[in-house]
């Protein structure tokens, strides 16, 4: 029996945050689209984040929140299109918002409405959605990409790769993006879990006791520092200030926390003054939660008074407090990882279009293409910023 054939301009893969902007921005421009997903519904990634209520964007979003093998890249999509872009459309469709911190917008409703925006807004572009359907067999010929799905051969000139990065397994992410890209002749940078958190060896036995514990410090990596709350686990460090030095970090790099950023050099010495008979124990709990003031005071080994201590002891104890190593042993990996990091190569691509330089019809957005942003709101700017410059451009 003959297959049935459908004719598009486009096929996008992926119904997530980039696939979606992509598709209403194409099928509002007249486009006829098509979008497939082998989940059963669009957007699973958009419904858990934000603890549900999906932070959407970041009002200070510049490209140097965003890491790439060529960080300038990202910067033609961001400024074409904005958080005041998006927001615009927020609005448009009544969601009621707020901002959070540190520029981070959050739904005051639902994740859900973001995913309702989206899918009305391709609605209202005549956007087709295959879901339910893996996208495995995906060819080019004749300047036509195929696209079989059961009974069905879809075709069309141009085809969006936007099947995300291969974060939260046990939600439909696949490494599917780097196949197909490998497939087409682009690269693919070697994709790692980020916004994850680290896991701690045996020797550092005595901080995953602290379970639960979070306190705000300053955390280094090389000459990038984030200044956010930590969060002590059983298996090792997580909370924003950690999630976000993950994506600089590298294995074997050990990683340096100041849990004091407020206090001015001497502070100590002050203390053994004002205060000689105070154990540092003590001290330290006045600024700090009294399991890690247990945990980092036993650590440091100076038993006894304030006062019966050196000046040069009190002053390496302060030193070490401010730039407090820890080496990880690695991360929880893809499967607790908010994003991925690397991914496909953007030399192969053009930065106002997305498209592939050397094959016409083929582009890459979001999270599947090697640009990853901080914590807060980033990552989705980053997919609607890159899913309408192909939009536009399809
Ligand atoms: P996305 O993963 O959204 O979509 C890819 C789509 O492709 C999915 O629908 C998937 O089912 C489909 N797919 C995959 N393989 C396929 C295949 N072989 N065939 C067919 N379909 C396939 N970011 C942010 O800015 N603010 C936030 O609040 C959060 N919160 C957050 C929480 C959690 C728990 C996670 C895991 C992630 C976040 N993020 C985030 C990151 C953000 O969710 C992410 O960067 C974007 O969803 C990426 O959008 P994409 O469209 O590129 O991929």
């Amino acid at each position: 029996m003959a297959q049935q054939q459908q004719h598009w301009d486009a096929i996008i893969l992926g119904a997530g945050a980039a696939g979606l902007m992509a598709a209403l921005t194409a099928g509002q421009r007249g486009r006829r689209v098509l979008v497939v997903d082998h989940n059963d519904e669009p957007g699973r990634k958009i419904l858990i984040s934000g603890g549900g209520r999906c932070n959407f964007t970041n009002i200070h979003t510049a490209p140097d929140r965003f890491l790439s093998a060529n960080p300038h890249f990202a910067k033609s999509a961001l400024s074409r299109y904005t958080p005041q872009d998006f927001l615009q459309l927020v609005e448009a469709h009544g969601i009621a918002w707020h901002e959070k911190t540190l520029g981070q917008l959050f739904c005051d409703g639902s994740a859900k409405q973001i995913v309702a925006m989206l899918m009305d807004d391709c609605e209202r572009g005549g956007v087709q959605f295959a879901f339910g359907a893996a996208a495995a067999e995906v060819s080019h010929a004749d300047g036509q990409f195929v696209v079989r799905l059961g009974g069905v051969t879809h075709r069309a000139p141009s085809l969006v790769i936007a099947t995300g990065g291969p974060a939260i397994p046990k939600i439909g992410a696949t490494a599917f993006a780097y196949e197909l890209a490998r497939q087409f002749g682009l690269k693919v940078v070697q994709p790692r879990p980020a916004l994850v958190p680290f896991t701690l060896g045996e020797g550092e036995a005595l901080f995953r006791s602290l379970s639960g514990v979070a306190v705000p410090v300053v955390v280094r990596c090389g000459k990038t520092q984030f200044r956010e709350a930590a969060l002590f686990t059983h298996k090792g460090l997580s909370g924003p200030a950690m999630l976000q030095i993950s994506s600089y970090w590298t294995h074997g790099e050990a990683i340096h926390v100041d849990f004091l950023p407020d206090m001015d050099r001497g502070w100590l010495m002050d203390a053994k003054r004002a205060a000689p008979r105070a154990a540092l124990r003590s001290v330290l709990a006045r600024s700090l939660p009294e399991r890690l003031a247990d945990a980092l005071a036993e650590r440091l080994a100076l038993p006894g008074e304030l006062g019966a201590m050196s000046d040069a002891k009190l002053r390496a104890a302060e030193e070490r407090l401010a730039r407090w190593p820890f080496t990880p042993s690695g991360t929880e990996g893809f499967a607790k990882a908010e994003v991925t990091a690397g991914g496909i190569a953007t030399a192969g691509l053009s930065s106002q279009t997305m498209a592939a330089r050397h094959l016409p019809g083929l582009y890459a957005v979001g999270e599947a293409v090697d640009v990853t942003g901080w914590l807060g709101g980033y990552n989705f700017q980053w997919a609607w910023a890159s899913g309408h410059a192909a939009g536009t451009a399809i």
